[in-house]
């Protein structure tokens, strides 16, 4: 693992089917269909990036205030607007063609026919390399609890997006919306995910006093940004123990010290979200920070990284608190 001081770093990884030119892969709903990131960054230099959540049908969402800042972080209530994937196939992917990274298709629904339709649709689509399932969407048959807390649910409907895009390297996206979130990896593994993301967003909220209202129109939305960080890199590190599939993970990675601790925590990729809204360079500073950090450590291949985090007590017992 150890080389001398200069020589090119090896940044690519392999997660199951896909293999990624480097371990930096721009996150769901903070990158838009990627050309929007065209003024700022090279998609080439990218090891991925992931679409906006993509539905049967277009979306508009919900009613604003739908974002707010809060200590550390953010919160959204964007409600999954998007073009639907008719369009996607039709308009954004045909605009990445050649882009040179991997472009990952975000997927969700609010019945299982609606993943399932979906994915159907993007199997096969050309210079489209995955699939990422958001399971934390509001399953509408089941009285609007989100499919990825119940792993019977998990189960079936990975599977049967299996079966319906056997073409494409399936991703599954775990909330961290759940009790023990090894739990839902392990049913995404027996329904036939090949690797796992995690985490999606917390649920949470914001007051504002004077008014005495909700700050968010939804009331409910979803917590991202540095102050998650802690809370992803223990979830990621349980999965990583736990359920033995690749893992992409994310939740506030702002720097490339962020991002190489989840790796050291079980990550063979990671994912960039909130940090490409304040500064919409900062997945491409992380691929170039990733290199130089490794040359200096005198780390050959950045992918051997992953899961080295020792513990000096054994490893931490199931979920405890206090
Ligand atoms: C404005 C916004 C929109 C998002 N939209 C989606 C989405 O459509 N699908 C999805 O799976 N995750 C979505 N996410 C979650 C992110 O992809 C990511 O899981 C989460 O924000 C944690 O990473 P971060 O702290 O780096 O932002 C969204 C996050 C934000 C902030």
């Amino acid at each position: 693992m150890k080389r001398s001081r200069g020589g090119a770093t090896d940044l690519s990884v392999q997660l199951g089917p896909l293999r990624l030119k480097n371990p930096i892969v721009a996150a769901s709903g903070t990158f838009g269909y990627g050309t929007e990131f065209l003024p700022y960054l090279k998609l080439a230099d990218l090891g991925g990036f992931v679409t906006k959540g993509l539905s049967l049908l277009p979306r508009r969402g919900n009613a604003p205030p739908r974002t707010c800042e809060t200590p550390s972080g953010m919160l959204n209530a964007i409600g999954l607007a998007n073009v639907g994937v008719e369009a996607f196939l039709d308009e954004k992917l045909p605009a990445l063609r050649g882009c040179g990274t991997a472009v990952i298709a975000n997927v969700f629904g609010e019945t299982r026919e609606e993943y399932v339709a979906v994915a159907r649709r993007l199997n096969g689509a050309p210079d489209l390399h995955a699939i990422e399932l958001n399971l934390s969407c509001p399953n509408t048959e089941k009285g609007g609890i989100a499919f990825g807390v119940s792993p019977p649910v998990i189960r079936e409907v990975v599977a049967a997006v299996r079966r319906a895009a056997p073409g494409l390297p399936l991703i599954v996206k775990l909330t961290p919306n759940i009790t023990d979130i090894a739990v839902a990896g392990r049913a995404a593994r027996d329904g036939g995910a090949d690797m796992l993301s995690l985490v999606n967003t917390f649920l949470g909220m914001a007051v504002d006093l004077r008014a005495r209202r909700p700050v968010l129109d939804n009331v409910v939305g979803g917590l991202s940004g540095p102050a998650i960080k802690p809370l992803a890199l223990y979830m990621v590190q349980r999965v990583y123990r736990e359920v033995g599939l690749p893992i992409m993970g994310m939740g506030g990675i702002s720097g490339a010290e962020d991002a190489l601790e989840f790796m050291v925590a079980g990550s063979a990729a990671v994912q960039v979200g909130t940090a490409n809204f304040f500064d919409p360079t900062a997945s491409v500073r992380m691929v170039r920070d990733i290199d130089a950090w490794c040359r200096r450590e005198g780390i050959r291949a950045v992918r051997e990284l992953t899961g080295t985090l020792q513990f000096p007590h054994g490893a931490p017992p199931a979920p405890c608190a206090g």
